[in-house]
């Protein structure tokens, strides 16, 4: 898949670098928030190094757009690199009042500690990470209560360290910048371009329904035959099967073609808008990346 130029920021990465370097000398723990249909491909190359030697919580966050079966693998997955695990859906609050208790867990040892030096009610601060459209404003927004603007995730827009109080002594902090997913690697680039977070502006929109026309033929083909009543056959290709389907649609232009770049539209969208069900797109490696912790 040719990708256009990705645009990326190493002076912003930077910036956010070392905003995270100063934070995190403040925080008790570190909760990162994945998406559950690309747990790897969503997470920032650094995030271990910047926050190294801190608890971490994972949030296996839009698990009502994953498929449950896997995320339960994720799930375990990570708890084997020795990392507590929540999965929850923002969007709608599930699995999120699970959020303080599971702090508490991870922190028990510390928690402890300040009880026995009288210090019971003392502020335990989180500090929130994870890459832009992740969910981190509307998880923040949950655990907290309340509605506000979403921050920018604009490169360049300052988000300034915004401290937020959560009921029972906890504080949590959004993350101090913005943090890059994994731009160098291609297929993570196209896992996170067909879930919507990279700007459609910045890659080939019918390649990239290709590529997911390919990997839904591969992975799920019953949704290609429920949704658009095409069965895949080994020999076609993701364009052949964008193709069979726009023509199943009466997406033809003159002279009987199919219009592939509105079958191209029509798959990405439903895809994105749930239409077409739940998936996840990568599975847990054997081993823990960077060993376990
Ligand atoms: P960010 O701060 O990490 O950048 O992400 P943000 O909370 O802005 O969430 C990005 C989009 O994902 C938002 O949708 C939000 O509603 C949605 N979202 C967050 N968590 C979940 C989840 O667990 N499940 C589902 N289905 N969606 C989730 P949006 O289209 O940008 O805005 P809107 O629909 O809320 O208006």
């Amino acid at each position: 898949m040719k990708m256009q130029e990705l645009h990326y920021f190493p002076g912003h990465m930077k910036k956010t670098q070392r905003a995270i370097e100063e934070s995190i000398k403040k925080v008790d723990a570190v909760c990162e928030i994945l998406d559950a249909r690309i747990p790897l491909s969503s997470r920032n190359p650094d995030i271990d190094a910047l926050t190294a030697g801190k608890p971490r919580l994972i949030v296996l966050n839009h698990t009502d757009q994953a498929d449950s079966g896997k995320t339960k693998r994720w799930a375990a997955y990570f708890r084997r690199c020795g990392w507590a695990v929540l999965e929850t859906d923002a969007k709608s609050g599930a699995g999120v009042k699970e959020f303080v208790p599971a702090v508490r867990a991870l922190l028990a040892e510390k928690l402890r500690r300040y009880a026995e030096k009288g210090q019971a009610g003392r502020t335990v601060r989180v500090m929130v990470v994870g890459i832009p459209n992740v969910g981190k404003s509307t998880f923040i927004n949950r655990v907290a209560g309340r509605t506000r603007a979403k921050a920018e995730n604009r490169p360049g827009v300052t988000r300034s360290n915004q401290w937020v109080p959560v009921d029972g002594g906890l504080e949590l902090l959004d993350t101090p910048g913005i943090l890059w997913p994994k731009f160098e690697d291609q297929a993570a680039a196209m896992r996170l371009a067909f879930i919507g977070a990279i700007r459609d502006e910045i890659m080939d929109l019918e390649e990239l329904a290709c590529c997911l026309m390919a990997f839904l033929a591969e992975e799920y083909p019953a949704c290609l035959t429920e949704r658009y009543k095409i069965v895949p056959e080994p020999e076609e290709s993701g364009y052949d099967l964008l193709v069979k389907a726009g023509r199943r649609r009466g997406f033809l232009i003159s002279g009987g073609e199919v219009n592939t770049e509105r079958m191209a539209k029509i798959l990405m969208d439903e895809f994105r808008g749930g239409k077409l069900g739940c998936f996840t797109l990568e599975l847990p490696p054997e081993a823990c990346e960077g060993g376990e912790q």
